[in-house]
């Protein structure tokens, strides 16, 4: 077992202690028209001082554009597909681009995203699900997360109001901001159950006095 190896099964183990079994594919190959890329990339307003994870990267069409137009310091993809990888990397040596765009063939659920400042994902609505307690544990304040065409459910988007996206064309693009995304909705919904109790007390003094 090399050392990457090690790391990928500490973090499987961690997975599995915290959120049970590990998710596998979680969506199939379909990549996002290279349009929709760049606006996704402007919504998150990715620029030098970002790092880019994207989190079933396909064919990397989101790492190269994130590092050659947006310039951001680094793109990072985790992908399951071995020859799709290689082809990155093939691309990566061909560009230069060394140290600036990395590849994991692997698990995207067990990407440490910490050092990530924008997640991009275009899975399915379940594997954005899965992946939620992990961006809302290891994403820092500030951080942006863009899906193209599946919400984030349970999260509220920077746009709010309705549509809660942006559109391209037929493409729906969320985007989030850490810890607002997820912050507010649980601090309404304590407020909910604040004011429901609120409502419960007040009916049963009124009984009371009636
Ligand atoms: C819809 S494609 C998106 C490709 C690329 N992000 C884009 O927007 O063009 C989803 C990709 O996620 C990969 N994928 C699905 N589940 C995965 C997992 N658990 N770990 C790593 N990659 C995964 C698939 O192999 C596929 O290439």
């Amino acid at each position: 077992m090399d050392g990457g190896d090690r790391r990928m099964s500490s973090a499987q183990e961690r997975w599995s202690y915290r959120w049970g079994p590990l998710p596998s594919s979680v969506a199939p190959y379909v990549p996002t028209p290279i349009q929709v890329v760049r606006r996704m990339l402007e919504l998150a307003e990715a620029g030098e001082d970002d790092v880019v994870y994207d989190l079933g990267c396909g064919d990397g069409r989101i790492l190269f554009t994130a590092v050659e137009e947006f310039g951001v310091k680094k793109a990072v993809g985790y992908e399951l597909n071995a020859s799709m990888c290689e082809s990155i990397m093939r691309r990566v040596r061909e560009r230069g681009l060394e140290g600036r765009i990395e590849v994991v063939n692997g698990n995207l659920f067990l990407a440490d995203l910490r050092e990530a400042s924008i997640v991009t994902l275009y899975l399915t609505t379940s594997g954005n699900s899965k992946l939620r307690p992990k961006l809302e544990e290891e994403l820092r304040p500030g951080a942006r997360v863009v899906s193209h065409d599946f919400p984030i459910r349970g999260w509220r988007t920077v746009k709010g109001g309705y549509p809660d996206h942006y559109s391209y064309g037929t493409h729906r693009i969320y985007v989030y901001r850490v810890p607002d995304a997820f912050r507010i909705v649980y601090e309404d919904s304590g407020d909910d159950r604040w004011r429901r109790l609120r409502e419960i007390f007040l009916r049963l003094e009124r009984g009371n006095r009636d």
